[in-house]
Order: C-alpha cells, then sequence, then structure tokens
C-alpha cells in the first residue's frame, strides 16, 4: 500500500511515524487510518524496530477523525468507520513494540483516541485535548469512552466526553492523559531520549510486560498476577535472560539481542 499520507523515518531503533496531512489538520480520514495500520504492521514486524514514535505534522497531533468525510456516512459506513479505526487501536495494544505519542498540537475526537491508543502520551505546552463529538451529534468511535475512562476514570471522562470541551496540556497532565509536558521544540528530543532508553534494554521483556499491562487491564487482579507469573517464567528460556543477569553478575554492560 502507498503510503501517502504518512511519513516515517528510522533511525538507532526508532521509528518516527508522522501523520503528514497538515492542511487538514491530519483529520482521520478512511484512507489513512488504512495506512496507519499498514505501516504500524511493517514496524512491528521490522527486526531493527525497537519503539514506535508517533506524531503530527504542522499545528495537530490530530484534529479527530475526518468531518467531512463522515457527515455524507450512512448508519452502517458510520459503524464500519468506528470499527475500522477501532482495529487500528486494538494493533497498537498488540503489537510488541512501545508506541509513543508526542502530541505537538490538537488532539481532538478521534487524534485524542489515537494518543489514548498509544503506550504513552508526551506533549508539548501548547496542545490542546477534547472529545468534540458530541458537538457534531455523535460520540467517541474509535475507542474513547473506553480507553479514557480506563485511563483517568470515569467521573473525569464523563466530563471531558459530555461537555464537548477542550482542556490544555496542563490540565491533561494533571488528570493523568499526558504523562510529561515539554517546550514545543523539546518535544521530540525528549520523546526520542526516552525511545532510546527503551530501545537499550531487552526488547523482548518490553514486548512481555507490555502484553501483561495491556491484557492484565481485563483481568481480575489474581488471573493478571497468574498471567505475569506465566510471562514472566518464558523469558527465562530467552537469550535475553541469559546475557542480562550473566552481565550483572559479570559486572558488564549486556549486550541484548531480542530473542
Ligand atoms: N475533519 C475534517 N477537516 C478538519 C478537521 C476534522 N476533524 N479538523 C480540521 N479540519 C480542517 C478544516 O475544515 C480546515 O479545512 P479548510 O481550510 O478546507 O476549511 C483545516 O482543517 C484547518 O482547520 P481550521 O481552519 O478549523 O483551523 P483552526 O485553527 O481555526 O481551528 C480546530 C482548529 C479548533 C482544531 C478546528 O479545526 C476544529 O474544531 N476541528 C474539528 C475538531 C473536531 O470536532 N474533532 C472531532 C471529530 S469527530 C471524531 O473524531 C469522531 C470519532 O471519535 C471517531
Amino acid at each position: 500500500m502507498e503510503l501517502s499520507q504518512l511519513l516515517i523515518e528510522k533511525k538507532d531503533g526508532i521509528a518516527l511515524l508522522t501523520i503528514n496531512s497538515p492542511k487538514t489538520l491530519n483529520a482521520l480520514n478512511s484512507k489513512m487510518l488504512g495506512e496507519l495500520e499498514c505501516a504500524l504492521y511493517e514496524l512491528e514486524l521490522d527486526a531493527e524496530v525497537k519503539v514506535v514514535i508517533l506524531t503530527g505534522a504542522g499545528k495537530a497531533f490530530v484534529a479527530g477523525a475526518d468531518i467531512k468525510e463522515m457527515a455524507q456516512m450512512s448508519a452502517m459506513e458510520g459503524q464500519q468507520f468506528s470499527r475500522k479505526g477501532q482495529r487500528l487501536m486494538l494493533f497498537i495494544d498488540q503489537m510488541t513494540k512501545p508506541v509513543i505519542a508526542a502530541v505537538n498540537g490538537y488532539a481532538l475526537g478521534g487524534g485524542l483516541e489515537l494518543a489514548l491508543a498509544c503506550d504513552f502520551i508526551y506533549a508539548c505546552v501548547e496542545s490542546k485535548f477534547g472529545f468534540p463529538e458530541v458537538t457534531l451529534g455523535v460520540m467517541p468511535g474509535f475507542g474513547g469512552t473506553q480507553n479514557l475512562a480506563r485511563r483517568i476514570g470515569a467521573a473525569k471522562a464523563n466530563e471531558l466526553i459530555f461537555t464537548g470541551k477542550m482542556i490544555d496540556a496542563a490540565k491533561a497532565e494533571g488528570w493523568g492523559i499526558v504523562n510529561e509536558l515539554f517546550a514545543a521544540e523539546e518535544l521530540m528530543d525528549k520523546a526520542f531520549k526516552t525511545a532510546m532508553q527503551i530501545a537499550s534494554v531487552a526488547s523482548l521483556a518490553i514486548g512481555y510486560a507490555k502484553d501483561a499491562i495491556v491484557h492484565g487491564l481485563d483481568m481480575t487482579r489474581e488471573d493478571g498476577f497468574r498471567y505475569e507469573a506465566a510471562l514472566f517464567g518464558v523469558l527465562f528460556a530467552s537469550e535475553d535472560q541469559k546475557e542480562g543477569m550473566g552481565a550483572f553478575v559479570e559486572k558488564r554492560k549486556a549486550v541484548f539481542k531480542g530473542e
């Protein structure tokens, strides 16, 4: 598939995936959803890539799903569009590689849903967050009702979704949507620095930890503990476990292979 609305740059085990449709504030149309799914699938299979950073070109991360495309949809098309967006969000959960959202501006509607689907969010201080769907006669449809409530609790999710208001970056950080805020000119450097740190340790272990966290959230605590123990045990069959613990004992720096 030709990726006409995305840019991909790879360096030192990090893939920077930029949504590149700044004229429409990177609004997510059906084609873009397909491109994102395709690009992330390829990055998941790319052995050179350890971490993905997702950002937007221009003044927005993503200003939502494409309202002009949605305005013409029938009920069935609306449902299919929602399922397509949700499939992308769920694919990010299934990826073994961490995906960091670097929010560089507006993250609204489907854009906030995309950021919430990532493993964590860094943002610049000027960014704005919200779910304006109710002002358009609809509701969040790319997993936002589920992911926001799980991230920040139902009460704050209710306030954001029911009012359709925008909140600033400081409030989004205070509410626990964003991990950390940076000046606009520092955002990508900081995201890369964290990505480098993640890329330097055992990628297999990170993939398993992500699996335990993502799936454990939908389990009882006891089942989550059991799942964690099972994955923990499997890691003892890896070369990385032998290398990591061996290097500690031998007082040298570990060199991980992701095997
Ligand atoms: N869909 C389609 N086009 C969009 C868009 C969107 N979500 N957001 C912005 N654009 C387009 C605008 O139509 C405009 O295009 P034209 O120049 O051709 O008119 C261009 O991007 C620039 O936008 P503005 O001129 O509006 O820029 P601004 O700086 O004045 O305002 C903004 C910025 C406040 C983000 C405003 O663009 C806006 O309110 N956008 C819509 C936000 C929104 O409602 N998002 C939720 C969509 S619904 C959804 O996402 C459903 C879901 O959960 C699946």
